[in-house]
């Protein structure tokens, strides 16, 4: 069949790279895709025809002009707007498989206020919180001085992974409070502000595909936020990730599960949301509890670069059995592998870089997946043309050893200005080393 993937990203290429593999694939567009996309032999870039991931009809009229019969959405941005209602309501497009929940789904992620009212109303464990907006200012203000410090404050909407701000004075708390609803510090984004207790633990991402009735876990992950090693300085969009996470056992799992998966999928039910796609937990193990921190309706990247490579069964057949309902009808095998994945940045990144740097080191004989993401091909060359540039992920039955080679393939690669955290993954080698 011919599929369609839109983004731009990481976690697009290795969708990219996964997809191609399956003998599903006759043809993969990627629309805007990078210069890692186009190099599997079934896929071709969108990017000549700079396809706008929000003009909807054109990208109807590219699914019905090239015959797709499944399209993969992999930001949240074309989500939250609806596209997947404009595909189904529209009748030359209503047949195309959608991996990607609806708007009302995606208000998951694209609302803070309405996750934290969905997990209150359906018993999800998750942080205390309450939703303030300009004309209720004055009792968020006496609400910050009731909590304990530090306190969490976080823009209702979409704001690029920068609207949480983590306020460990009364003052810089009451600051952010003003500036976020009063100077609208986030745009319209922080209209509404969540205030939420501070929950102290360890972290990891947990990815569920689902049809909206049944659901397989894919393998668990941990994110690397910070720009800086010890995790230090500016968030990120993640600079590396590892997979699978040793405390992420059985027992936890489980309470994963029962606690938040499902009740998740059931609430999406009971409110008659129609949901299939991928949904990505953020949680927070809180002496060996999970409580959400946050829900995103889609992959996570760089997570899905760890993740993706030691996904067994063919992501084709498991992303048309989620947009046909019949996801119980198939398998998801794993493999056992560690994944380690190291993100290459501009250097600036986070705050501002200078893109057109020419990549050096490029290599279809590497041992490692590189994968691109803020890359162009430009006369013969590849150039820069992002904040996060590359993911190297390798993998090996011992995360050490995938560490060692990732950061051997890291080795080779080179631009201007690069740079990378040289600790990924330690943490998780001291917790198997330890036990904790
Ligand atoms: P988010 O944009 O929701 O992923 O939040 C960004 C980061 O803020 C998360 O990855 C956490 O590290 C941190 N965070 C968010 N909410 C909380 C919370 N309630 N307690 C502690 N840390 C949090
Ligand atoms: N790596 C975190 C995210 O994709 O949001």
């Amino acid at each position: 069949m011919n599929i369609l993937l839109l983004g731009s990203g990481g976690r697009e290429h290795a969708l990219a790279w996964k997809i191609s593999q399956s003998s599903d694939c006759t043809k993969l567009f990627v629309s805007p895709g990078n210069a890692g996309t186009s190099l599997f032999n079934v896929t071709e870039n969108l990017v000549q025809n700079s396809y706008d991931q929000s003009d909807f009809q054109r990208i109807a009229n590219f699914i019905q002009q090239q015959n797709i019969e499944l399209i993969v959405v992999g930001p949240e941005a074309p989500l939250v707007a609806g596209i997947t209602d404009f595909l189904k309501n529209n009748s030359s497009t209503s047949d195309v498989l959608v991996v990607g929940p609806t708007q009302a789904g995606a208000e998951l992620e694209g609302s803070k206020d309405f996750a934290k009212q969905f997990m209150q109303k359906h018993n999800i464990p998750t942080a205390a919180s309450h939703t303030f907006t300009a004309e209720t200012l004055e009792e968020g203000l006496k609400y910050v001085k009731e909590q304990t410090l530090p306190i969490v404050l976080k823009a209702d909407g979409l704001a690029a992974g920068k609207g949480v701000i983590i306020c460990t004075s009364y003052d810089e708390a009451t600051e952010t409070l003003r500036d976020m609803l009063q100077h609208q510090k986030f745009g319209t984004a922080s209209q509404k502000v969540v205030i939420e207790e501070f929950l102290d633990g360890i972290e990891l991402s947990v990815f569920v595909l689902t049809d909206g009735k049944n659901y397989h876990l894919l393998p668990e992950a941990k994110d690397y936020k910070r720009i800086g090693e010890n995790d230090t300085g500016p968030n990120t969009g993640g600079m590396g990730a590892v997979s699978p996470v040793p405390f992420a056992d059985e027992a936890f799992m489980s309470k994963v599960k029962a606690q938040i998966v499902e009740p998740t999928i059931q609430g999406l039910a009971k409110e008659n949301i129609d949901y299939r796609g991928f949904i990505f937990l953020g949680l927070m193990n809180v002496g060996g509890n999970p409580y959400v921190i946050e829900y995103n309706v889609r992959l996570g990247d760089p997570e899905t670069q760890a993740i993706i490579p030691r996904l067994e069964s063919d992501l084709v057949e498991l992303l048309v059995a989620t947009a046909r309902q019949q996801l119980s009808e198939v398998q998801v095998n794993i493999s056992l592998q560690a994944a380690a994945t190291v993100v290459m940045v501009s250097g600036g990144y986070p705050e501002s870089y200078v893109k057109g740097k020419v990549i050096s080191g490029l290599s279809d004989k590497a041992e490692s997946l590189v994968f691109h993401a803020g890359t162009e091909a430009k006369e013969g060359k590849t150039i820069t043309s992002g904040g996060r540039v590359l993911a190297v992920t390798s993998l090996h039955s011992q995360l050490t050893s995938a560490l060692e080679q990732t950061y051997a393939q890291v080795d080779q690669l080179f631009w201007k200005d690069i740079y990378y955290r040289k600790d990924i993954g330690q943490d998780i080698l001291g917790y198997l080393a330890n036990g904790k």
